[in-house]
């Protein structure tokens, strides 16, 4: 039935609405103290404050006491890629030496390691461990997640990838929105014909994945020496026909112009940016693009954090995202990703919190459903242990976040 009473919250942090939040909208959390949630038929149905009632029969209702403790919307992680096989703890102690990751790329390591190893990976395996990952997020408060294909580069691990994610999606409480990245990078068996690769994934793929509804959206890595602004233009305006929403790797080691192409192509969202020029910000600006940022990646990676505050500045719709993989961010650590967004990108705790719910809901193509405490919407939230969201910086590292409601049941 999934009815519950989340009564006398010290804070319901609700980031009402039902789009993406730009410029100084991030920074209103539209705040009730002291208020009460009700869902029914797992449904936000109420949102009371002090001392309000509601004329409804609660007999059936199960009560969670929240007083002391935030309520907020379930986290949305709008970027990873947590459907792999093996690991890559080797690469990650040469980067430690100095090595960069195109360097280790471009050596055959990276992401076409992780490929070899997702080839070999029977399926259950892969849902395995997709499972525990995903039950690792979860107890960090993310209730939805999307995720991407891309370490099949091949039909049938692509099409491998995408049903795990489909079946973990039937089996598990969190919510998955399934990416097809065909054009992750170059196998080696396409080496000298990337052309013709673009081309596979557009003639060969695209309609198997739609006709099979295994993915929402389309993304791609346009990258210097991966791929190109014109082969990224050609494989995601072919995507679009078939329905595809569209999301872009985007700017992350060289200022290519996937900023620019992302707005020119109005794409869902555009993601890293560390390297985004100001014409790339400001046509993100004017668009609905998400600004989608991966503080744990440049961590990781010992890069330059993107430039949250001038694309915030701008009015940019900003989102947060782990980018959960095993090579350039092997971690979905919510309380990390707060921690760097505030303390080294800028990010006020408001301008965070956005960025982790309504944002990431619109970068997902779903802010009209999650992403807020607002009536009607899926009663996916979380309930801190402490009175307030600000919490979740200050409180370094660690996990904050005590109970965690899924479609209205207490899952955490
Ligand atoms: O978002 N940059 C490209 N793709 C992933 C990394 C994938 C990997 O290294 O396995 C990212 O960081
Ligand atoms: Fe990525």
């Amino acid at each position: 039935m999934n009815n519950l009473v989340i009564k006398n919250a010290s804070q319901i942090v609700t980031c009402r609405g039902f789009k993406g939040k730009r410029g100084k909208e991030m920074s209103d959390l539209k705040i009730i103290d002291n208020g009460t949630v009700i869902v029914t038929n797992g449904l936000i149905s109420h949102i009371l404050k002090n001392g309000e009632e509601a004329e409804l029969d609660l007999s059936d209702y199960t009560v969670l006491d929240a007083a002391g403790k935030a309520l907020l919307p379930g986290f949305v992680d709008p970027h990873t890629h947590f459907v792999f096989g093996g690991y890559r703890e080797e690469e990650f102690s040469w980067r430690m030496r100095g090595d960069s990751y195109m360097d280790i790329m471009n050596r055959g390591g990276g992401i076409i390691n992780t490929t070899k190893a997702t080839r070999e990976a029977p399926e259950d395996e892969l849902i395995e461990a997709g499972k525990l990952r995903l039950d690792a997020m979860m107890r960090l408060g993310i209730t939805t997640v999307e995720g991407k294909s891309g370490y099949g580069l091949d039909r049938d691990t692509e099409l491998k990838q995408l049903r795990v994610m489909q079946h973990l999606n039937e089996i598990h409480p969190i919510d998955i929105v399934a990416t097809f990245m065909g054009a992750h990078a170059v196998p080696s068996e396409w080496k000298g014909r990337e052309e013709e690769f673009v081309d596979f994934n557009i003639n060969e793929m695209f309609p198997v994945v739609a006709e099979k509804q295994l993915a929402e959206c389309v993304d791609i890595f346009c990258e210097k020496d991966v791929f190109s602004i014109e082969q990224s233009r050609k494989y995601l305006e072919a995507a679009r026909k078939y329905g595809f929403k569209l999301k872009i790797h985007a700017d992350e080691v060289a200022p290519l112009g996937g900023a620019e192409l992302a707005a020119e192509l109005n794409c869902l969202s555009a993601d890293h940016l560390l390297q985004a020029s100001d014409k790339g910000i400001k046509d993100m600006a004017d668009s609905e693009v998400v600004a989608t940022l991966l503080p744990l990646t440049a961590f990781s990676l010992k890069e330059k954090y993107a430039r949250a505050c001038d694309m915030i500045d701008a009015g940019c719709i900003v989102a947060l995202a782990t980018d959960l993989n095993p090579g350039s961010s092997f971690s979905s650590s919510v309380p990390l990703l707060f921690a760097i967004a505030c303390i080294y990108m800028g990010f006020s705790p408001e301008e965070a919190v956005t960025a982790f719910t309504i944002n990431s809901a619109a970068a997902v193509g779903r802010a009209d459903k999650i992403g807020s405490i607002d009536i009607g919407k899926q009663a996916d939230m979380v309930l801190l242990q402490y009175p307030s969201y600000k919490f979740l910086p200050y409180n370094i590292g660690m996990n904050i976040v005590e109970t965690v409601i899924k479609k209205g049941e207490i899952v955490i």
